[in-house]
C-alpha cells in the first residue's frame, strides 16, 4: 500500500439512473424472453462497458431499423425515437419494445401538444444527440435546435407571443438557463416547458459535483464519452471551482501524472455508469494513497420506473 497522499469525495448521487436501469433490465429481459439475438436501436445507454456486456450476452446493437431483420425483435433505446422510426419498424414487421426513459417521453409529449396548439418551439440541446434527433421529430416543421450562440441568433418565429422552449434531459441546468435569458431577450413572451425538461438524476448528479469540487484538486468523472450527462459533469466540476477534471470509462485511463500535488480527489459517475466501475476506479485511488472516502450528498433518490409494458405483455403471453 502506498503511504497516504490524500483522501477521495464520492458524490451522491451518482450513476445509475431510474431511466438508465430501466433500459437495461429491458434488454436483459428481452434476451430471457426471446433469446439472442435481440436487437437493439443504438447504444441503449451511452456507456461502452455496459454495451459490451449486453453484446456478450447476445445483444446486437444497430444504427437502424432497416439492419434489423424482417419480424425481430428490436428495442429502442432510453434516449428516445422519433415517429418516423416507429413507421419504419411497423413496416418491417419488427417485435418492439421501446425503453425510451419515460421522462424522454414527457418532452415528447410536450412537443405534440404545443405543436397541437401552433406554438414554434425552441429545443434546446446538442446537434446530433440522439434524444434531441427523437424529440424534433415529433414535430420537425414547428422545431428549431438551439446548440449555442449562433443558433440563439438565427432563430425565426412566426408570432414571438407563441414560441415555447423545451430541452433535452442530459444539459448543464446553468448553462440552459443562460440560453434561456438569451432567448428571452430576443423573443420576452417566450413560454417555458410546463416542468423541468432536466430530469431529476441529471440535475442531482450536478448538484453533487457542485457541492463537492470547491474541494477538491482534480474530479475524475467516469462516464463515455458520447454520455452527454457525464460530459456535463467534468464541466460542472470545472465551474464549481475543482482544479482539474477528467472523464474517464475505466481506472486503468487514469493518468497517474493527473495525481500529482493533489490531496482530495472528487468521485462521481455518470448517470449510465454501472457501480461495479466506480468500485474499481476508489480501489485504484486507494492503492495509490487515497484509501479514505467520504460521501458528498446532495439528494436522495428513489424513482424506480415500470418496465415497457410490451414486456410484460409477452412474459403474459408466454406464460
Ligand atoms: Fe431518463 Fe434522466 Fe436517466 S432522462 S435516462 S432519468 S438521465
Amino acid at each position: 500500500m502506498a503511504p497516504a497522499r490524500g483522501r477521495v469525495l464520492l458524490a451522491d448521487p451518482r450513476g445509475y439512473c431510474a431511466g438508465v436501469d430501466r433500459a437495461v433490465i429491458a434488454v436483459e429481459k428481452a434476451l430471457e424472453i426471446h433469446g439472442a439475438p435481440v436487437y437493439v436501436r443504438k447504444q441503449i445507454v451511452h456507456n461502452k462497458h455496459v454495451v459490451a456486456t449486453l453484446e456478450r450476452r447476445g445483444a446486437v446493437f444497430v444504427e437502424e431499423t432497416d439492419e434489423v431483420p424482417e419480424g425481430a425483435v428490436v428495442v429502442f433505446s432510453a434516449h428516445g425515437v422519433s415517429p418516423a422510426v416507429h413507421e419504419q419498424a411497423a413496416a418491417r414487421q419488427l417485435r418492439t419494445i421501446d425503453a425510451t426513459c419515460p421522462l424522454v417521453t414527457k418532452v415528447h409529449k410536450e412537443a405534440q401538444r404545443f405543436a397541437k396548439d401552433d406554438f414554434d418551439i425552441l429545443l434546446i440541446g446538442h446537434r446530433g444527440h440522439e434524444e434531441v434527433e427523437g424529440t424534433m421529430g415529433e414535430a420537425p416543421e414547428r422545431t428549431q435546435l438551439v446548440d449555442g450562440a449562433d443558433d440563439i441568433a438565427n432563430v425565426q418565429v412566426r408570432d414571438p407571443e407563441k414560441v415555447v422552449w423545451l430541452s433535452q434531459t442530459t444539459l448543464s441546468v446553468d448553462e440552459t438557463l443562460e440560453t434561456v435569458d438569451r432567448l428571452k431577450d430576443r423573443f420576452p413572451g417566450l413560454q417555458a416547458p410546463p416542468s423541468d425538461d432536466i430530469c431529476y438524476a441529471t440535475q442531482n448528479r450536478q448538484q453533487a459535483v457542485k457541492q463537492m469540487a470547491g474541494e477538491c484538486d482534480l474530479v475524475l468523472v467516469v462516464g463515455s464519452t458520447n454520455s452527454s450527462n457525464s460530459v456535463r459533469l467534468v464541466e460542472v466540476a470545472l465551474e464549481a471551482g475543482a482544479r482539474a477534471s477528467y472523464l474517464v470509462d475505466y481506472a486503468s485511463e487514469v493518468d497517474e501524472a493527473w495525481l500529482e500535488g493533489v490531496s482530495t480527489v472528487g468521485v462521481t459517475s455518470g448517470a449510465s455508469v454501472p457501480e461495479v466501475l466506480v468500485g474499481e476506479l476508489l480501489d485504484w485511488l486507494g492503492e495509490r494513497g487515497y484509501p479514505d472516502v467520504e460521501t458528498v450528498k446532495a439528494a436522495e433518490e428513489r424513482l424506480v420506473f415500470a418496465l415497457p409494458h410490451e414486456l410484460k405483455q409477452r412474459r403474459q403471453a408466454l406464460a
